[in-house]
């Protein structure tokens, strides 16, 4: 269980005032939950998400996972990337297998757990090739069977699929559904993809911004493995982007004065926007 608890975070800028990019942030994720983080861009996703994964300090407020304050990174919080981050002078299996070389785990068991991960992911295939032979999905399979091979309770996941295309993104959204069914692993997960963040969640958060803190929160109780088609997730997609609208008009007023204004019907209507609003 991750739970947060009246967090802050403000940045010393050179030559500018401090900014608070986070304030007052609370918020409890249960074990095996999946919860998702929707909000503007500069609105603290990735900010609260380092805060978690012990990557950033807080000034404020505290962060404890399973009990215990988070000081700094640890072996029970994984992250994933919007960029793969795989070393490219290693192979898919070497890739997965590395980071349980460093925890001193023998090569014949290394290797056996990196080869069940990559099968999760459904690479098996390709297991040789180097990060450059592989097309974009493959490579964040392959680094999300590394992530997964840690075994860690957590998974932190920055916008993962947001270079991939929308084809390769829904066969990733099976895929991570199907891991996190077998797994139940606690994963907080970024995106600017509403119906991404339905589709995968339990939870979905909407922060607002300037300072970032969390809006709403929307339950997705739709049942799983989820079908494209239910039409829970439609209604709940509905009514995020509504949330999402309201948010988005402030920061276009702020940045525009009266110039320009968002109409809500502009973004509210998911029916319109293919296979997902972006924000
Ligand atoms: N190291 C830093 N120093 C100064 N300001 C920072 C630093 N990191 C983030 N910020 C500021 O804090 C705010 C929140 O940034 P953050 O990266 O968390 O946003 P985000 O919601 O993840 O945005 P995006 O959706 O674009 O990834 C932004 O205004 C950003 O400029
Ligand atoms: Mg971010």
């Amino acid at each position: 269980m991750i739970e947060i608890s009246n967090v802050s975070k403000t940045f010393q800028q050179r030559g500018s005032a401090p900014y608070t990019a986070i304030q007052n942030v609370s918020l409890t994720i249960n074990k095996g939950e999946f919860v998702s983080l929707l909000g503007p861009s500069g609105c603290g996703k990735s900010t609260l998400l380092n805060l978690v994964a012990g990557l950033e300090k807080a000034e404020q407020g505290t962060i404890t996972v399973n009990g215990k304050p988070c000081g700094g990174p640890g072996p029970d919080r994984v992250v994933v990337f919007q960029e793969h981050a795989l070393f490219p002078w290693l192979t898919v299996l070497e890739n997965v297998a590395f980071g349980l070389k460093q925890k001193g785990i023998g090569k014949a068991e290394r290797e056996a757990i990196a080869k069940e991960h990559i099968k999760a992911v459904h690479l098996s295939k390709f297991t040789d090739r180097y990060p450059h032979e592989l097309s974009g999905g493959m490579k964040q399979r392959a680094a999300i069977a590394r992530a997964l091979a840690m075994d860690s309770d957590i998974l932190l996941m920055d916008e993962p699929f947001a270079a991939l295309d929308e084809q390769t993104r829904l066969i990733l959204h099976k895929d991570l559904e199907e891991i996190w069914l077998k797994t139940r692993k606690t994963i907080l997960f970024i995106t600017h993809n509403i119906r991404e963040a339905v589709i995968l969640s339990d939870r979905v958060l909407v922060m607002s911004t300037r300072p970032g803190s969390i809006k709403k929160e929307f339950a997705v109780q739709a049942s799983r493995p989820r079908n494209q088609a239910d039409p829970v997730l439609h209604h709940v997609e509905a009514h995020i982007m509504e949330a999402l609208a309201d948010e988005l008009e402030k920061v276009v007023r702020e940045e525009t004065g009266d110039e320009y204004s968002l109409k809500k019907n502009d973004l509210s209507n998911p029916a319109s926007s293919g296979m997902g609003g972006g924000i």
